[in-house]
C-alpha cells in the first residue's frame, strides 16, 4: 500500500476529507445566507472535484477562461459563466459553444456590447461592475453604467442576466474588520445598483464572490448568488487573512531535501517555482513562499522554518534539514500551484484511496506546457492533436480522478 512517505516527490497532494467538508462548509454557508453558490472552478480545474460542489447544491458554474467552459461543457456542466471580460476575438467559439449550453457572458465596456449585437447569438450576460478593486468593472456611480445596463436590457436577443463583481481587493486587508467593512461595499455596491435598476424597470440578478469575503460576510440582502472558488482548497493566504485555520487546508505540496551544505543555515528541495507559483502570498505575519506544516493533522505550521526563495526547480528552505527528509509545505496561493502541478490526492482516513490524475502523469514542466497551450488552444481537438496531451494519452488536469490500482 502506498502511503504519504513512499511518494516520490515532489508532489501535490489533495486531501479529500478536507476538500468535502469545505465543499459542503461554504454550501452551507450560502445556504444560509439565502444566495445560491456558482463556485469558481479556475481554482481547481477539475470535472471530479465540480461534480462534488454540484452534488452539494452548487447551481451553476464559473470559469475564468473559453477552454475551461468548453472542457466543463464536454462533462456535462450547462450552465456555465465565463466570469472574465468579453476577449472579442473568442466571439465566435464562444457561439459555438453556446449552441450546446448556457454559457454566460461577462461584459463592461460599449465595444463588448458592440460586438454582442453585431454577432446576434442570444447570448445570456453580466455586467461587471467594480465594487472598489479595481481591476475592472464598470464604476457602479457613472452614468455609462445606467446606459449600457439600459441597452443590455433592450438589445432583442441578448439576456440581461444581471450585475457581477469580485472583491478581489479583500486580498490585500489587514485585518477581519476590513474584510468585512469590503464584503459588506461589495454587497451594497450591487444591492444598490440592482434597485436603481429595478425602479428603471430593469430586474436582474447580482452575483458577489471572493473567498474572504464570503468568510466573513453576514448578510447577501440584494445578492442573488455567490462565487468563491478558492475555498475549496485554501491556502496560506487564507490563513492569514482569517478566512480558514491551517487545518482545513486541502492542498499541499510534499518535497524532500535534495541539498544542505555544511555551515549553511537552509536546505533545498525538490519544489522550486514549477511546483509551488511564484506567488508571493501576504507579507504577514512574514514574507514566505510557502509555509511548512510542523504537524499537518492538526494544522500546525512551524513558526521560524519556511520556504523563503524559489527558482525554477530549487526551493531553499530557512532551516538545515538533512538530505532525504521531507516537509509538506502549506502554498500560498493554491490555484496558481494546483495549475503548476499534478495532483495525488489522499482520504486521510484511508490511504488505499489513493488517486492519481488519469494516464500517465507528465513531469512538471510538461505540465506548465500543457497550461500554456490550454490557454491558447481554441478547442480541446485541435489542443490534443498539437500538444503533448497526445503523448500522455489524457486531457492535461482536466482529466477524472482514477482510483490508483
Ligand atoms: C471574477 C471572479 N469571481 C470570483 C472569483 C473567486 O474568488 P476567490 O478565489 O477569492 O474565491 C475570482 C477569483 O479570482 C474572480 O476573478
Amino acid at each position: 500500500m502506498t502511503t504519504v512517505a513512499d511518494l516520490p516527490t515532489p508532489a501535490l497532494l489533495l486531501d479529500l476529507d478536507r476538500l468535502d467538508a469545505n465543499i459542503a462548509g461554504m454550501a452551507d454557508r450560502c445556504f444560509r445566507l439565502g444566495v445560491s453558490l456558482r463556485p469558481h472552478l479556475k481554482t481547481h480545474k477539475c470535472v471530479e472535484i465540480a461534480r462534488r460542489q454540484r452534488a452539494n447544491g452548487a447551481r451553476g458554474v464559473t470559469v475564468s477562461t473559453l477552454y475551461e467552459a468548453q472542457v466543463f461543457a464536454d462533462h456535462g456542466f450547462h450552465d456555465i459563466t465565463w466570469a472574465f471580460p468579453l476577449i472579442l476575438n473568442r466571439l465566435q467559439e464562444a457561439e459555438r459553444l453556446a449552441d450546446r449550453v448556457q454559457l454566460r457572458l461577462t461584459i463592461d465596456s460599449q465595444p463588448a456590447w458592440e460586438a454582442l449585437v453585431r454577432c446576434g447569438h442570444p447570448f445570456h450576460v453580466w455586467l461587471k461592475i467594480d465594487c472598489g478593486y479595481h481591476r475592472a468593472g464598470m464604476d457602479p456611480a457613472a452614468l455609462e453604467t445606467m446606459t449600457l445596463a439600459r441597452k443590455l436590457a433592450d438589445s432583442p436577443g441578448l439576456t440581461f442576466d444581471g450585475l457581477l463583481t469580485h472583491s478581489g481587493h479583500a486580498y490585500a486587508a489587514t485585518s477581519r474588520g476590513e474584510i468585512k467593512r469590503i464584503a459588506e461595499q461589495e454587497r451594497r455596491t450591487v444591492a444598490d445598483l440592482r434597485e436603481r435598476l429595478a425602479a428603471d424597470g430593469i430586474h436582474v440578478a447580482a452575483s458577489v464572490g471572493s473567498t474572504p469575503a464570503m468568510s466573513v460576510v453576514t448578510s447577501l440582502d440584494g445578492v442573488t448568488e455567490a462565487r468563491p472558488g478558492n475555498y475549496v482548497f485554501y491556502d496560506a493566504t487564507q490563513v492569514a487573512l482569517g478566512s480558514c485555520c491551517a487545518a482545513t487546508c486541502a492542498v499541499t505540496v510534499l518535497a524532500s531535501v535534495v541539498s544542505r551544505q555544511a555551515g549553511a543555515g537552509h536546505c533545498v528541495v525538490d519544489a522550486g517555482a514549477l511546483a509551488m507559483s511564484k506567488d508571493e502570498g501576504p507579507p504577514r505575519p512574514r514574507p514566505t513562499m510557502g509555509r511548512i506544516f510542523a504537524e499537518y493533522d492538526s494544522g500546525v505550521l512551524h513558526q521560524e522554518m519556511h520556504l523563503r526563495f524559489l527558482s525554477q526547480e530549487h526551493g531553499i528552505v530557512t532551516a538545515p534539514l538533512p538530505v532525504g527528509s521531507r516537509v509538506r509545505i502549506l502554498p500560498n496561493h493554491s490555484c496558481l500551484t494546483t495549475a503548476c502541478c499534478k495532483i495525488s490526492s489522499h482520504r486521510r482516513s484511508s490511504l488505499q484511496a489513493y488517486f492519481q490524475v488519469l494516464g500517465s502523469a507528465p513531469d512538471l514542466q510538461e505540465w506548465g506546457l500543457l497550461l500554456q497551450q490550454a490557454q491558447r488552444c481554441t478547442s480541446p481537438t485541435v489542443c490534443s492533436r498539437s500538444s503533448p496531451h497526445e503523448r500522455t494519452g489524457h486531457r492535461c488536469k482536466y482529466a477524472q480522478y482514477r482510483p490508483r490500482q
